[in-house]
């Protein structure tokens, strides 16, 4: 119960956007509202190809990938299990994989169990000025360095890396190249076409602003990962082997139709509202928290250049905890606190504490950006006085 029953100030978006477009909600509610039809699975007239509807809408946003090639899962986790997992299911040999410090437990997790399996040696790539450099990765190779798995974007820092020029230096070495765009698919501009990766992850219910529950992976070439579940698809049902073509190759069961009608509603608003403006707006809302934060010199702000609209700070003498706590319950603004599922990343940044992070979305007003930062503020100049030294 907030004592005063200020509005609700959502700043939270980098765990799970939120609100959602109406046309979401409407979407979801209209996929349910009719029996379901999916080509080759269940016969019927009625509703919406759901499946095909998400995937060609994404396929389009994300530079006119082939349909076929973008693989839905539940969630981002699931893809890199699923692409991690498959890659090294045609390894015979234990072989050395690289991830970066800036990673986030769905990929650093995987990776440390086929590591403790004596699978891989894995190292980990150290960040700098809160991004890993191109020149980061190339030192960091070894003869046998047969995967690199890494993150877009940061979840803490909001920084986005250069995978451009770090998949040009892998594919020089022939090493295959797995990113992480969860933070990034819907924030900034994603060209699968283009760009030199394998296989490139997303989650639908982030800045692609569907729900949990729904993911994704663009997989460039289908033989280079080994599908490893199987189970009913719908088409060649007399096989009792799981087909290998795309997708059906790595989707199983019934599908979150649901999920996919959330996010092709989703990509839509983001294709009618676009991009650029988007970022605009976010760049401008970023820049101002920023520039507010930094007016207490008791506010450490981790990456005051963002490319994502993403904060992460302390304040100096208070637990983050406490912050987060004080902003629930004394202005009803709900931020994250804690270490963010990055262990590796807060190591280096605030010894382990964790950090308080802020993180609006197209749908954050201006003003719940002022009262924000005055909240925020207050805090700060409280110090003293709040519970809870760190
Ligand atoms: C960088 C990064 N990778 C992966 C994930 C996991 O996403 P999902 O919840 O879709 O599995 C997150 C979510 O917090 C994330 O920020």
């Amino acid at each position: 119960m907030v004592p005063d029953q200020k509005p609700l100030i959502y700043l939270n978006n980098a765990a799970t956007s939120w609100p959602k477009p109406p046309r979401v909600l409407a979407a979801i509610a209209q996929s349910l509202s009719l029996p379901v039809f999916g080509s080759g699975r269940t016969t019927g007239t009625q509703g919406d190809d759901y499946l095909t509807l998400a995937r060609d809408r994404l396929s389009m946003f994300l530079g006119g990938a082939p349909p076929e090639h973008l693989v839905f899962t539940h969630n981002a986790t699931d893809s890199l299990n699923i692409l991690i997992s498959g890659f090294l299911a045609g390894k015979k040999e234990e072989c050395h994989v690289l991830t970066t410090a800036l990673d986030h437990n769905s990929v650093l997790r995987p990776l440390h169990e086929y590591e403790q399996q004596c699978r891989i040696r894995l190292d980990i790539i150290p960040f700098r000025d809160c991004s890993v450099s191109p020149d980061a990765v190339q030192a960091s190779l070894k003869p046998d360095t047969c995967l690199v798995v890494m993150t877009h974007g940061s979840n803490v820092l909001g920084s986005v890396q250069d995978i451009r020029a770090i998949g040009e230096i892998l594919h020089d070495h022939g090493i295959y190249f797995i990113v992480d765009g969860a933070q990034t698919a819907g924030h900034i501009p994603v060209d699968l076409k283009d760009l030199p990766v394998d296989a490139f992850v997303i989650t639908g219910h982030k800045g692609l602003l569907g729900v949990p529950g729904i993911g994704g992976f663009f997989l460039r070439d289908p033989e280079t990962i080994a599908p490893i579940r199987f189970g009913g698809t719908g088409t060649d049902s007399f096989s009792l082997l799981h087909p290998r073509g795309m997708p059906e190759r790595f989707e199983i069961g019934t599908h979150n139709y649901p999920g996919l009608a959330a996010l092709a509603a989703g990509v839509e608003f983001l294709n009618e509202t676009g991009l650029a403006t988007i970022m605009e707006k976010a760049e401008k809302q970023t820049l101002f928290l920023i520039r507010e934060l930094k007016k207490e010199e008791n506010i450490m702000i981790y990456d005051e250049h963002p490319d994502l609209p993403i904060i992460a700070f302390n304040i100096k003498g208070v637990q983050n905890d406490d912050v987060g706590f004080v902003l629930a319950r004394g202005f009803n603004i709900i931020a994250r606190t804690g270490l963010h599922c990055a262990p590796l990343l807060h190591k280096a940044i605030d010894g382990g504490e964790g950090c308080v992070r802020i993180s609006p979305s197209w749908f954050t007003t201006d003003e719940e950006c002022r009262l924000a930062a005055d909240a925020i503020r207050e805090i700060a100049r409280n110090a003293d006085s709040t519970v809870g030294q760190a």
